[in-house]
Order: structure tokens, then C-alpha cells, then sequence
């Protein structure tokens, strides 16, 4: 059974609480969403997802952030940081150098710790309140370390979070450890952190808030609600292409979920929904693979290196989810290297937008497939950045000017400015 855009929301199984159960992507078992704790299907493993008896219209929605979208939530608001209602920024100079009909930047590195991961632990923070849990728990390249830690410190929560020693950037490593995570340092790449991790959450150990989780994916679709209210808004239609950059796929997987239910909803007709484009370093791009030689599954990496830490990933996890997303979207996926991602990163700065660089893969990868022609010229697009530049200091200073040393007087300064 593959994810389909077109398959129309089922009638709610016994399980369902209040019209929301989680499904099987799979063989389709139905479990109730709050009894136990389940990450994947008792029967076959696969990936689960939160189902709904009725998918939300535009018209239920009201308030800001995160919870404006509640009717497409499966739990109250229980843990909150502000989250959500970020800025979709035009950038007129990039929109006219890529030359497409209209690029916008959906920035996510606004949110509270400054990246979109806050969307997912709100409302996976809130489900590890329904299932009444005391441990939280991830693996990480570090903003959903950062997040976890936040969300976990404001709910009163314990937090453990695995990182892959040395290769997580300093903002977040300072956050984790600032909201009071317990930060486990792995002699292992993220992979094998997620691996571990999963292996404690199965052991009864900790809760897991990776992208595994079904309830932290239906935070992420608020992205998409975003993107697609604001886009509309400002040029009345919904863009055709959202680019973004890949690591586990879990906001592939997110987005895609919102688009499938609009559709349901008939708020969105199918021919409407915007192209899923998956961006990845080169040196960590098993998706890319999986797309460019038509895969079913995506084949793990067990060796992976980008300056983009944060998509430092060899094992997309959500790939069954994220497949179909790009494939019945009629989007691609697309690997650009590091230096490509540099200068996108200097490039968004210069019309004022600071990401980190695992975001600019996003404009990267534009360029590229403008380049190859698979991006047309009269196309609407939303590039996702997912993360703030001051996340990871170090890269913004490698891709950014030098300071200069001046003497402590104002002649001085004028002399070296050469006035
Ligand atoms: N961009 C940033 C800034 C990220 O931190 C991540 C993932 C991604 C993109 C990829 O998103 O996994 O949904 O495809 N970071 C995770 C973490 C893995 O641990 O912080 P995805």
C-alpha cells in the first residue's frame, strides 16, 4: 500500500479517540493513538501516521502559530513556546537571479529555539502528556536536541539527548545543555545515535521524540498550512514548487500529509499541490539515490559528510513516507556540495536572511534544477530555510567577512577605512 493523494479519508475504526487513531502506512492496522506507547506497527514495523474521521477546511482555523491549526492537531495545547508564524519573506534580487516567477523563503529559524523543530515537540511534548511519560528522549544533530530540551524544561520534563560527538554545532550543543537536556556524547555518526536511542524506547527507557514519532510529523504539517495560507495571501494563489532540505524526511513526510488532507478536505484540488522537492548534501544523499534510480526503499549510507550538519544523515528514517510525497507531488530530489550550500547561505544573508547552512541547501538546490531545466521559469516557489544562522557560529564566520583590527581612535579607524 503506497501513500496516495487522491485515496479519500476513512471512517474512524473502533480504536478511534475522539475521530484520531494512528494507521499503519503499511498493512493499514489501526491502533488507538493514547493507550500505549507505539513508535511503529506491532504487526509489520512499518511507519505509523495520525489519522483524523475528518480532515480540517481553511475555515476552522483561527488564532496564530502553531495552535491557529489545532482542528488538524491530534492533542490540546498542553506545552507552548509561541511556536510557528514564521516569516515568508520575499527576496526580489534572488527571485530575479534564479529567474522563476516568484521565490519566497519560508524561515523557520524564527521559531522560539530557531529552528521548525519546535512545531514538532509541541505537539509531541503534548502527546508524551497524554500518554502520561516522564522521559523524553532523542537522538539528534542538534536543533531537535535544542528543541527537546526547551520543550521538555517547560513541561517539567527529564530529557536525554544522543549527539554524534563533534559533529553538532556549537549553538545547539549550548542550548541543549542551557535547558538542562542530559546530553550524551556518541562515538557514532547520527545514525547509529538514532539506532541507540530507539533501542532505549523500545526498552521502556525514555520516550522517543525523533521524526519516528507519528504525533511530532503532525506538528511539522503547520508548515504547509503556513506556507500555503500566506502564499496565497500575498500573490492569491498556492506556489507550485516548495523546495526544502532533507536529512530524515520527516518534514517531506509532514508536508506531504497536509497536502493529502486538503485534498480529502476538498480545500485543495490534487493538480494544486505544490511539487515536493527534497534537497541533500552530496556527501549524505541516499534519498537523492533512491529518486534518480527509481528505488522503492532508500539504501542506508553508512558513511556521510557535509558541512551541513544538520542533514548529516545516511539513514533517511522517514523515506516510506517522504517517497511517495515527492513522487505523486511530480517533485525530484537533488544533491548540491558543500560549497554550493556556502554561497546560498552568503547569498540569503545578503538580502538579509540568516540560515545555517543545512537551510540553504534549499535555494542550492533551486539553483541547480533551474539550472538542469527541471525548475521552469513561470514557476511559483517557496524555498524552506530550517534553521537560524546562529545556530552554527563557526560556519556563519567561515562564509562571511573578516573582522579587521583597528587601532582605538577615530583617526585611526578613518586611516584604515582610507578617508
Ligand atoms: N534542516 C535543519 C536545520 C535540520 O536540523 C534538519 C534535521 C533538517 C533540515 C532535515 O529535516 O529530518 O525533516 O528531513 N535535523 C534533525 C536534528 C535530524 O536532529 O536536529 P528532516
Amino acid at each position: 500500500m503506497s501513500l496516495s493523494l487522491t485515496e479519500p479519508a476513512s471512517a474512524a475504526p473502533d480504536v478511534a479517540d475522539d475521530g484520531v487513531w494512528l494507521a499503519c502506512i503499511d498493512c493499514g492496522e489501526t491502533l488507538a493513538p493514547f493507550e500505549s506507547v507505539v513508535y511503529t506497527c506491532p504487526e509489520c514495523d512499518s511507519l505509523l501516521e495520525v489519522r483524523y474521521a475528518e480532515p480540517p477546511t481553511f475555515d476552522q482555523f483561527e488564532g496564530s502559530g502553531v495552535w491557529r491549526y489545532d482542528a488538524a492537531l491530534p492533542v490540546p495545547k498542553h506545552v507552548s513556546i509561541d511556536e510557528g508564524d514564521t516569516p515568508l519573506y520575499s527576496v526580489p534580487r534572488l527571485e530575479t537571479e534564479v529567474g522563476v516567477d516568484s521565490l519566497q523563503v519560508k524561515h523557520e529559524g524564527m521559531n522560539g529555539t530557531g529552528s521548525f523543530k519546535d512545531r514538532g515537540m509541541t505537539v509531541g511534548v503534548g502527546a508524551a502528556k497524554e500518554l502520561g511519560v516522564d522521559r523524553l528522549a532523542c537522538a539528534s544533530t542538534g536543533n531537535t536536541s535544542a528543541a527537546l530540551a526547551a520543550y521538555g524544561a517547560r513541561a517539567g520534563m527529564e530529557t536525554l539527548v544522543l549527539l554524534p560527538a563533534g559533529k553538532v554545532a556549537a549553538g545547539k550543543v549550548a542550548q541543549a545543555s542551557l535547558h538542562g537536556a542530559r546530553i550524551l556524547e556518541v562515538d557514532g555518526n547520527f545514525d547509529v545515535c538514532l539506532d541507540i536511542v530507539q533501542d532505549l524506547a523500545s526498552q521502556g527507557e525514555a520516550y522517543l521524540l525523533n521524526s519516528l514519532n507519528p504525533f511530532r510529523l503532525e506538528g511539522q504539517k503547520t508548515i504547509g498550512l503556513e506556507i500555503l495560507e500566506a502564499h496565497r495571501e500575498r500573490l492569491g494563489s498556492f506556489p507550485d514548487r516548495i523546495v526544502l532540505p532533507v536529512g530524515n524526511a520527516g518534514n517531506t513526510a509532514a508536508l506531504y500529509k497536509c497536502f493529502r488532507e486538503l485534498v480529502q478536505a476538498g480545500e485543495l484540488a490534487p493538480e494544486q499541490v505544490p511539487k515536493l522537492t527534497g534537497v541533500q548534501a552530496s556527501g549524505a544523499a541516499p534519498m537523492v539515490e533512491a529518486i534518480e534510480n527509481d528505488l522503492d526503499e532508500i539504501q542506508r549510507w553508512d558513511s556521510v559528510e557535509t558541512r551541513a550538519t544538520a542533514i548529516r544523515i545516511g539513514n533517511p528514517v522517514n523515506g516510506p513516507k517522504a517517497l511517495p510525497g515527492i513522487r505523486e507531488t511530480g517533485g525530484t530530489a537533488v544533491a548540491v556540495d558543500d560549497e554550493a550550500i556556502t554561497e546560498a547561505q552568503r547569498d540569503l544573508a545578503e538580502e538579509g536572511v540568516g540560515v545555517e547552512p543545512a537551510s540553504a541547501a534549499s535555494l542550492a538546490g533551486l539553483r541547480e534544477l533551474r539550472d538542469r531545466g527541471v525548475v521552469g521559469d513561470d514557476e511559483q516557489v517557496v524555498c524552506l530555510t530550517t534553521g537560524h544562522l546562529l545556530k552554527d557560529p563557526d560556519a556563519a564566520a567561515a562564509a562571511g567577512a573578516e573582522p579587521e583590527p583597528v587601532p582605538g581612535t577615530t583617526d585611526g579607524v578613518l586611516e584604515h577605512l582610507g578617508e
